[in-house]
């Protein structure tokens, strides 16, 4: 095994190694080679895939320098530890749509695997794992038993990792998944992330116990998850709006696999609609990732504020906002900060009633805070 030096002597925790921490390393490194790593005097830090062309150069594998090879059995052993994670969290009892391995949650950094009934997507987001797609994907159907695998890669990802995995991935694979009785159309090779929003599970439970009476503004609502959950807790009204014209066709395939077909939904940008001010008591604002780099945060800062303002002027007295962040370089604080702003702006006075985030198929190694990336905000407007 060739190996990468470190500058300095410190081992560091954190499972990603960026470019500018490695001194040097070894000659005749592939792209995506198993490599040790190690300190400037040595020492070994732990097994990596090395990545010549990104950023983050190598991720950490394990820190058994002896270990077995990384094959299928390795991979398999991996996955099947997440998955008996799952299994203990008794996702099953509420639907058959989960996250099974979550990146550097499951010590396995890059790697996303959700699992949609019989299916099963694998994205991967580094190179080492594209040259291991076959072992890979062997360990999936071992651990999973499912039938079909989808692969899929970011576009962005492959351009910086520098692979291409179009023709690992198949094109028109659908299924139905079900969540808290709810069932849902899943495109799991063109929609986004790996095809549902699985993250926001717990939420769209807890607005279907909040809707009852209420009238429901599910704004970027994607295939319909809040909007649908909203009918289903016995909202009185209920708008899901989106920018997506093929998320919004699955959102009303959705309401009709659900017999809730006084469900609308609207292909508008939610700016506008809020701006509008439609009647809501309950308004549920799920944005896409607003920033991707440190750069971007100022903007998308000015952006968040502006949507909280927004909504909760178009809120009564009384009305509740839930409120999300997926730009993980955010937490809870910066998006209480960004309400507190928005609540002055509109002249509103906001307590917040709950703290959420990711459920718990999205595990968080406390040595990699980035694999943490959703909070939301439950707020009671006065
Ligand atoms: C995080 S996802 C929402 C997930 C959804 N809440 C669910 O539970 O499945 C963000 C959505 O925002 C949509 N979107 C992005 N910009 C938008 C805009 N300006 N107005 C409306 N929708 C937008 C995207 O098409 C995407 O469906």
């Amino acid at each position: 095994m060739r190996s990468v030096y470190l500058r300095g002597n410190d081992a560091p925790r954190h499972p990603r190694i960026f470019k500018k921490r490695i001194r040097r390393a070894d000659g005749g490194i592939r792209p995506g080679d198993v490599v040790a790593v190690r300190t400037a005097d040595g020492a070994f830090v732990g097994r990596a895939f090395y990545s010549h062309r990104s950023v983050i150069a190598a991720r950490i594998l394990d820190r058994d320098e002896y270990g077995p090879p990384v094959d299928t059995e390795w991979f398999a052993a991996r996955i099947g530890a997440a998955a008996a994670l799952r299994e203990a969290l008794r996702l099953t009892d509420v639907t058959d749509a989960y996250r099974v391995v979550h990146a550097e949650g499951d010590g396995l950094g890059g790697l996303i695997v959700d699992r949609y009934g019989d299916v099963s997507v694998v994205e991967v987001r580094a190179r080492g794992l594209f040259e291991h797609l076959d072992e890979i994907e062997e360990a999936v159907r071992r651990v999973l038993g499912v039938e079909r695998i989808v692969v899929r890669a970011d576009a962005r990802v492959e351009e910086i990792e520098g692979f291409v995995a179009a023709d690992r991935c198949a094109s028109d694979v659908r299924t139905i998944v079900t969540e808290h009785g709810l069932r849902f159309h899943v495109d799991c090779s063109q929609g986004h992330k790996t095809g549902f929003f699985v993250d926001q599970r717990e939420a769209r439970h807890l607005v279907s116990r909040l809707a009852e009476g209420r009238r429901v503004l599910d704004l970027f609502c994607y295939s319909g998850g809040f909007a649908l959950a909203a009918a289903r807790g016995g909202a009185s009204a209920v708008l899901g709006v989106d920018l997506d014209e093929a998320a919004l066709a699955l959102a009303s395939e959705n309401a009709l696999l659900n017999g809730l077909e006084g469900v609308e939904f609207e292909h508008a940008d939610a700016f506008d609609v809020l701006r509008r001010a439609p009647p809501a008591d309950l308004i549920v604002l799920d944005p896409p990732k607003l920033a991707s780099h440190r750069r971007e945060l100022d903007r998308a800062r000015r952006k968040s504020v502006d949507l909280n303002t927004l909504a909760l002027a178009a809120l009564p007295k009384g009305g509740l906002l839930l409120t999300f962040s997926c730009t993980g370089l955010w937490g809870e604080a910066e998006l209480v900060g960004h309400v507190r702003e928005a609540a002055r702006r509109s002249r509103r006075f906001v307590r917040i009633l709950r703290v959420t985030g990711q459920p718990p198929d999205h595990p968080v190694d406390v040595e990699c805070p980035e694999s943490r990336y959703l909070t939301g905000l439950l707020l009671f407007v006065t």
